[in-house]
């Protein structure tokens, strides 16, 4: 069994999700940056997992871009997606409003695996951004982990 975990990521937790993932699955896994490299020969990889970052609402627009160029390929193969949504109340809306609805039916599997802020990272314009975060309701939560549901993509995939 052939396994692609494509994602995109910007300050590193969507892609360490990816690698957690790659660790636990069997099979001959890749993981794949696609805000690094978009032209990938998919044709006898088995199953696809599409993981990204949301920022102000939005996935990476590699992620947008590869979803649109590959949209009848991914009907095709056995498919799981993955966002790493700090705020967990907005992950049915993020979904909704960044992924086609029948790429959303066609998963087998879709989680929200949280997210990591560190505001030292950040640019200018994040951090301004997180400052108001911060000041809601929402924002004034902490961040919750789900290292649980690592383990269920992984019991789904490798059974
Ligand atoms: C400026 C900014 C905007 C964000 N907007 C959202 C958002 O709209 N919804 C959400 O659930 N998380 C949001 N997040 C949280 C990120 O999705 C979270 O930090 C994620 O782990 C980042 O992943 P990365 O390190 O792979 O880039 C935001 C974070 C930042 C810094």
């Amino acid at each position: 069994m052939k396994t692609r975990i494509l994602y995109a990521s910007s300050y590193g937790y969507a892609k360490e999700m990816a690698e957690q993932l790659s660790v636990g699955l069997s099979g001959e896994v890749q993981c794949v940056n696609l805000n690094v490299k978009q032209n990938l020969d998919l044709n006898d990889v088995d199953t696809i997992v599409l993981g990204s970052s949301i920022y102000v609402g939005q996935i990476h627009k590699s992620m947008k871009e590869f979803i649109k160029v590959n949209h009848d390929l991914l009907l095709k193969k056995r498919l799981v997606i993955y966002l790493c949504c700090a705020f967990e109340h907005e992950f049915e809306n993020h979904l909704k409003n960044n992924f086609p609805l029948e790429l959303l039916e066609h998963a087998s599997m879709i989680q929200n695996l949280s997210g990591a802020i560190d505001k030292s990272k950040l640019n200018f314009g994040y951090k301004m951004m997180v400052s108001m975060i911060e000041k809601t309701e929402a924002g004034k939560k902490p961040i919750l982990r789900y290292d649980d549901r690592i383990q269920t993509i992984l019991s789904h995939l490798n059974t």
